[in-house]
């Protein structure tokens, strides 16, 4: 059985990471079009660097939560294909296996330059010279708006094989992660959303299994690994 995960930012909200759209979310405090835009680095990289340090140094103190470590079990005993649209490492550091990061991940960096990209766990700043070319054009290894996400093939694939897909703890709100739902409903497979609230964003979620994900994800961890 091939199983697909779809996470989200409420994934991590019981670590303590804000998520974007709730009522205390990111993007209630900051403007998109000032730090999660192509457009936003160029005119203001040092904005943008202080943004995504802050994301950084938080997501570094937060912990795992009961979702992270029931997602890293599932993982390492079934078949399945783990997407996060989270930037934070706290599914691996609950020891998933294999986590594809569609959105990029807070702990590397790319050269706008020449896009080599390499391990970052520290503060960034654009002066940073590039280690292949030299450039001192630094920005966070993040999918910003206008941006393509990460690992497209890869998942179509997983989307297009699976026979179980869930989306925890998302919006459904930003594209092409929302549409994920029908690829995988159109090749057959049964499709659950775990959240806190009833999104109630696509019709072609057979189940609905509102609450914590903390709570939650374990017991349908539980369910399916019987
Ligand atoms: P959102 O902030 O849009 O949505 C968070 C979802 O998590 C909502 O549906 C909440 O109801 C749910 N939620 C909150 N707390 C929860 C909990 N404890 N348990 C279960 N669910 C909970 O975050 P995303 O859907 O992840 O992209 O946002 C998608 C993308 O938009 C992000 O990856 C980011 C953002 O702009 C980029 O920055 C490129």
């Amino acid at each position: 059985m091939g199983i697909v995960v779809l996470t989200g930012a409420g994934l991590s909200a019981e670590s303590g990471l804000a998520t974007f759209r709730d009522g205390d979310g990111l993007w209630e405090r900051h403007a998109v079009e000032d730090v999660a835009t192509p457009a936003a680095f160029r005119r203001d990289p040092a904005l943008v660097h202080r943004f995504y340090n802050a994301r950084r140094r938080q997501a570094a103190g937060a912990q795992p939560n009961a979702a992270h470590a029931a997602l890293a079990r599932l993982s390492n005993r079934a078949d399945v294909t783990l997407i996060t649209q989270n930037v934070d490492d706290l599914l691996e550091r609950a020891g998933a296996r294999d986590v594809v990061h569609m959105h990029g991940a807070l702990n590397r960096a790319i050269c706008a330059a020449c896009g080599h990209g390499w391990p970052a766990s520290g503060d960034m700043a654009a002066s940073e010279p590039c280690p292949a070319c030299g450039t001192p054009a630094c920005r966070p290894d993040i999918v910003w708006f206008g941006e393509m996400p990460q690992h497209m093939d890869r998942i179509m694939q997983a989307l297009a094989d699976a026979t179980l897909f869930a989306a925890i703890g998302t919006s459904g709100q930003v594209y092409p992660a929302a549409g994920f739902v029908e690829i995988a409903s159109g090749c057959g497979a049964a499709c659950v959303e775990l959240n806190l609230d009833p999104q109630r964003t696509s019709p072609l979620f057979e189940r609905h299994i509102v609450g914590p994900a903390s709570q939650t994800v374990p017991a349908w961890v539980d369910e399916i690994l019987g």
